[in-house]
């Protein structure tokens, strides 16, 4: 997007290793203009949801009840999960198998927040998440890296750290239009996910956008600055 400083902030993070870390609800608009943001500003770009949901896939695939932790918490040790960001279309393959298509589904939707909770669970993945963010980071690179607890758990020491936020209804709508689930699952999965993280208020320190009346350009393009701004005060 020429012209409107993007380019200019994307030149200033090359061999940076910036990170910006985002989190927020679902039908915020988070993934969407955090991948879009990450293009702009050639960073990586990282998924956590995606891997919470390609492990809650690969229990369902596994034939193990969702509800059984601790079977649960051994294939989070074992899964054979490989995130890929290819051209900022990020894959999640399972034993090498691209997966990226079924993380979506009924099923998943279903049992993600349930698998999501499991402490062993969360250990695993947010280690094998801080290990991706590294590899971004050595690289010079910089990542961008999206989910509930990227700002308080996973990277707290990121540059950029941002809340993203949207009234309760445009977030139903928003997610309705998305999903096709109904309100009733929908609100139970935001009531069990903000049991294991704080979502909806940002922790000290973290920037809020609330997207209830911008467009997805506008927030890319306050993103977009608020790493610009990042990057002066680093100098
Ligand atoms: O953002 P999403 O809908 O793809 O997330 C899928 C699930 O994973 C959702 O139930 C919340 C959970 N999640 C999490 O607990 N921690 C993260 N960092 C990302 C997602």
């Amino acid at each position: 997007m020429a012209g409107d400083g993007s380019e200019y902030v994307g030149q200033q993070i090359l061999g940076k290793g910036l990170v910006v870390a985002i989190d927020g609800p679902s039908g915020a608009g988070k993934s969407t203009v955090a991948r879009l943001a990450a293009a702009e500003l050639y960073l990586n770009y990282l998924d956590t949801g995606a891997m919470y949901r390609a492990l809650t896939l690969y229990v369902l695939k596994q034939g193990v009840d969702p509800d059984d932790e601790p079977a649960v918490t051994e294939l989070a040790r074992t899964v054979p999960m490989t995130v890929e960001d290819v051209a900022h279309a990020p894959r999640v393959l399972l034993d090498g198998k691209n997966v990226t298509n079924q993380l979506h589904s009924k099923e998943v939707n279903q049992a993600v927040s349930t698998v999501a909770a499991y402490p062993g669970v969360r250990a695993e993945l947010i280690n094998f998440q801080r290990h991706l963010i590294q590899a971004a980071v050595n690289s010079g690179r910089g990542i961008v890296a999206e989910g509930r607890d990227m700002t308080t758990v996973v990277v707290p020491g990121a540059q950029v750290r941002i809340l993203i936020t949207a009234s309760e209804e445009v977030r139903k709508q928003r997610r309705a239009a998305q999903s096709g689930m109904n309100e009733d699952s929908i609100e139970e999965r935001d009531r069990k996910d903000s049991e294991v993280n704080e979502f909806m208020e940002p922790a000290p320190g973290v920037s809020v956008i609330d997207t209830t009346h911008m467009t997805e350009k506008q927030v890319v393009d306050q993103i977009v600055f608020m790493v610009g701004h990042a990057l002066k005060a680093e100098g």
